[in-house]
This record gives structure tokens, C-alpha cells and sequence, in this order.
């Protein structure tokens, strides 16, 4: 298939176009590499710098060849940033897609995956999160998210659109052969949080909080492993049809703790990771992991990366491999 892949030099877009090309598909990334990485570029695709709002771009993107899909990565994702500049985040990531999703209709491109989020769920009323369950997103970020799935739904109606919304849960991890990982700046997940202290960039890792009602007091996430997010980006445009829109959670199903996460660092790096806990941070659901079932079912799909000394494992190869000075390796 020739796909188009906006965000590919970000972090799971990087990911995806490389999985996209090992299966032998022919790709065009679109990335203004405002957040991405050149770096992060995989050289079997084709790169066009440049902005998703940028109309007369996409369109002499489109226009130069018949695309048979789109992998719809390019967005901003800092939720504390989203709540400060909401503006922001409603001109990248809702006009952006309208834009975006102007230039498919009118060049008949008519597959789409795009990444959504479990912050669509806001705080879920029980775990773990079904497909079915309420969409009450707690900030700008999660509701940017969510206002774009309605713009699929009603455009898979109205002018044939087949998309495919596929909620994350918690990114995590790196290419298994260390070649390219996560990124991001300023930093603030957890997992490379905590490998920076490992390779003393940091002198400990703050706990936002361990007085939740979980086992161990720590907020409860779902981490799943960036490659196998990008098995079901692959598996989702190569199976979606037109005018229809579904959705699917994409994670593990097992729920690991913020104390969890750093013991699997402290075992995987042998480095003592000093912790300190500090207040909550705002906007923090106590407990996110996905029921990924409907995924398996429908797609065939499931995590493989299950075990989260995986996954940090695999994060730990790269953050250690990579040179100290901001680029990739
Ligand atoms: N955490 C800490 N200390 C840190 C950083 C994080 O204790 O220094 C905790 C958080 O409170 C949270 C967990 O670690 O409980 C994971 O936090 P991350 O910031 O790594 O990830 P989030 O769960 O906040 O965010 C992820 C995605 C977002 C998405 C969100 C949906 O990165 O894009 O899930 O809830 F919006």
C-alpha cells in the first residue's frame, strides 16, 4: 500500500513508519519536526517537512500519487500544557485533522488510523476500560482527542471515510534493535524519567503521589510497548474498510504501579533509583488499564510485550546506547 504517515519522526509515528516498511510498504512521511526527529526518520521513506494545517502541501502531497491510507500520528500531547494553552492544542490537533481530513476527502483517500488516547475516558467509572464505556475526558488534551474521533465518525457517514481510532494507554519502550526510542522535550513520562536518574541526568524520581486507593498507594497505568503499537497501526490500515469508523483500546491489560515501574528500572539497570514522594499531580486518574480483548477479536492483535522488566528493558538498551548530547544514536 502507499500510506502517508503525518508525525513519523515523532515517537510512535517513528515506529510505525519503520514497521510499516519492513512489511513492504511504501511510505511518505509528513512531519514539521517541531517535535519529532530527523534522526528518528526511517531512510526507506520518503520525507516531506511540513505542517498537517499546511493545505496547498497536502495537497501536492496527494496530488503527486494515488495514496491508498493515512497513519495520522502529528499532534501535541503534553496534557499539563494542554490545560495551560488550550488554543493551542484545539488549532494543532482539531483543525490540523479537519485540514487534513478536507485534502483525504478531496483527493478520495479514504483509510484512516489515528492515534487516540484512554485520556478520552477521563476517570473511568471501573477497570478494566472497554471500548463501550463512557468518553469524559478531564483536560483540553483528551478532549482535542475526542472531538477528532467525532470528526471521523461523522465524516465515515457522510463522504465514506474508513478510520479506525486506536486508544492508547501508555507508550513505553524502544525498537528492539536500539536504533530509535523515545524522545521527548521537555521530558516528562515516567520511564525515561526514571532511566535519567539511572544514567545520573537526574538525582531521583519524584512519585506524584502514594496515597491513591491502589495496592501500593501509586497510580496505576497500562504500558505497552511502542512496536506493539505499531503491529496494530499496520494491521488496522491494511484491514480497515471504507465508511465505516471503529475503535479499539490498545494495551496490555495488566495494570502496573508507578512503584512497580521503578522497582523493574532498579532491576533492569542495577542503579539504586533514589525516589521521593511528592503531591499528586493534577489531573491524574487513580487507575487506567485496558481491557484489549475487542482488539484481539477483531484484529487478531495482542501485546507481546506483557511483562513490564520488558518493557523498560527495552528503553533502558536504547537511553544507554544513544550519545549524551540530544541526538539519536
Ligand atoms: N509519574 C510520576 N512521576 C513522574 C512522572 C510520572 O509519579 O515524574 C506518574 C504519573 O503520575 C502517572 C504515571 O507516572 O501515574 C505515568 O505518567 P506519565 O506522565 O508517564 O503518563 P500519563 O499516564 O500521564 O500519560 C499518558 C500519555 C498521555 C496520555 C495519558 C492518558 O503519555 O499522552 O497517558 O492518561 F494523555
Amino acid at each position: 500500500m502507499r500510506l502517508l504517515v503525518t508525525g513519523g519522526a515523532g515517537y510512535v509515528g517513528s515506529h510505525c513508519a519503520r514497521a510499516l516498511c519492513d512489511a513492504g510498504h511504501e511510505v511518505v512521511v509528513l512531519d514539521d519536526l517541531s517535535a519529532g526527529h530527523e534522526w528518528a526518520l526511517d531512510r526507506r521513506a520518503r520525507f516531506v517537512r511540513g505542517d498537517i494545517a499546511d493545505r496547498a502541501l497536502l495537497s501536492r502531497v496527494l496530488d503527486g500519487a494515488s495514496f491508498d491510507g493515512v497513519l495520522h500520528f502529528a499532534a501535541f500531547l503534553d496534557v499539563g500544557e494542554s490545560v495551560r494553552e488550550p488554543l493551542k492544542y484545539y488549532r494543532n490537533n482539531v483543525a490540523g485533522t479537519v485540514t487534513l481530513l478536507e485534502a483525504m476527502r478531496d483527493h478520495g483517500v479514504r483509510r484512516l488510523v489515528f492515534s487516540s488516547t484512554c485520556a478520552t475516558y477521563g476517570v473511568p467509572p471501573r477497570v478494566p476500560i472497554t471500548e463501550d464505556m463512557p468518553q469524559d475526558p478531564i483536560n483540553p488534551y483528551g478532549r482535542t482527542k475526542l472531538a477528532i474521533e467525532w470528526a471521523l465518525r461523522d465524516s465515515a457517514a457522510a463522504w465514506g471515510l474508513g478510520a479506525c481510532a486506536l486508544r492508547y494507554f501508555n507508550a513505553a519502550g524502544a525498537a528492539s534493535d536500539g536504533a530509535i526510542g523515545e524522545d521527548h522535550h521537555p521530558e516528562s513520562h515516567l520511564i525515561p524519567l526514571v532511566l535519567q536518574v539511572a544514567l545520573g541526568q537526574r538525582p531521583h524520581i519524584g512519585i506524584f503521589g502514594d496515597d491513591y486507593p491502589t495496592p501500593d498507594g501509586t497510580c496505576i497505568r497500562d504500558y505497552i510497548h511502542v512496536e506493539d503499537l505499531a503491529s496494530i497501526h499496520r494491521i488496522a490500515i491494511e484491514s480497515q474498510q471504507a465508511g465505516a469508523f471503529r475503535a479499539f483500546n490498545v494495551g496490555t491489560g495488566v495494570g502496573t504501579s508507578v512503584k512497580e515501574v521503578i522497582d523493574a528500572a532498579r532491576s533492569v539497570t542495577g542503579h539504586p533509583i533514589p525516589a521521593v514522594v511528592s503531591p499528586r499531580r493534577e489531573g491524574d486518574p487513580p487507575q487506567l488499564f485496558a481491557d484489549p480483548s475487542k482488539a484481539q477479536r477483531d484484529l487478531g492483535w495482542q501485546a507481546r510485550f506483557a511483562d513490564i522488566r520488558d518493557v523498560v528493558e527495552s528503553a533502558w538498551r536504547w537511553h544507554r546506547g544513544r550519545p549524551q548530547d540530544g541526538r539519536g544514536s
